[in-house]
């Protein structure tokens, strides 16, 4: 007698379901896996979603002081991996373990404290990351297409090749 509760799903999948996408070694020790934003900071593609306009990344800083000051267009789902950081805009730190939500439309400040040697999150970003001034005048952008566009660039010139990045499109 077949056990049902231990059997695979025997139908068929959507026709037109995009692929699944498994990435094992999340946090690589390969150093070529990540990619230079600025200096002593890096980002590594995890899913580049280019039809509900979002990106996954890991964000990896190794340094302290400033990064960035950014207004969110979509929301952000972000899980600290390692070390911490903090908003100049709210009281509270985002230690190693923390899931925190970013809203749509708030500005912020992101600092990475002194004592911390490297930082390394998980940030979900949906639409645009807008870079402002101190007062919301702005600067510059960043959304899963610029994203795209870096991750060729920079693979272009690695044993991996600009089309290296397409593994992470869905
Ligand atoms: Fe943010």
């Amino acid at each position: 007698m077949t056990d049902e509760k231990r059997m695979a799903f025997q139908g068929k999948q959507p026709t037109d379901m995009a692929a699944d996408l498994i990435i094992p070694d999340m946090i690589p020790d390969d150093e070529s896996l990540w990619i230079p934003q600025a200096p002593d900071v890096w980002f590594r593609p995890l899913c580049l979603n280019v039809s509900q306009g979002y990106y996954v990344n890991l964000l990896r800083v190794r340094k302290s002081g400033v990064l960035s000051r950014h207004k969110h267009a979509g929301p952000v789902h972000a899980h600290v991996l390692r070390g911490s950081w903090h908003y100049l805009e709210h009281n509270w730190n985002a230690t190693t373990g923390a899931y925190v939500y970013e809203p749509p439309g708030e500005v912020h400040t992101l600092v990475v404290p002194q004592d911390v040697d490297e930082m390394i999150t998980l940030f979900h970003v949906t639409g645009a990351l807008i870079y402002v001034d101190p007062w919301g005048k702005e600067t510059g952008h960043e959304d899963v297409f610029t994203k795209i566009e870096l991750c060729r660039d920079y693979f272009k010139n690695t044993p991996q090749g600009a089309d290296y990045v397409k593994q992470f499109i869905r």
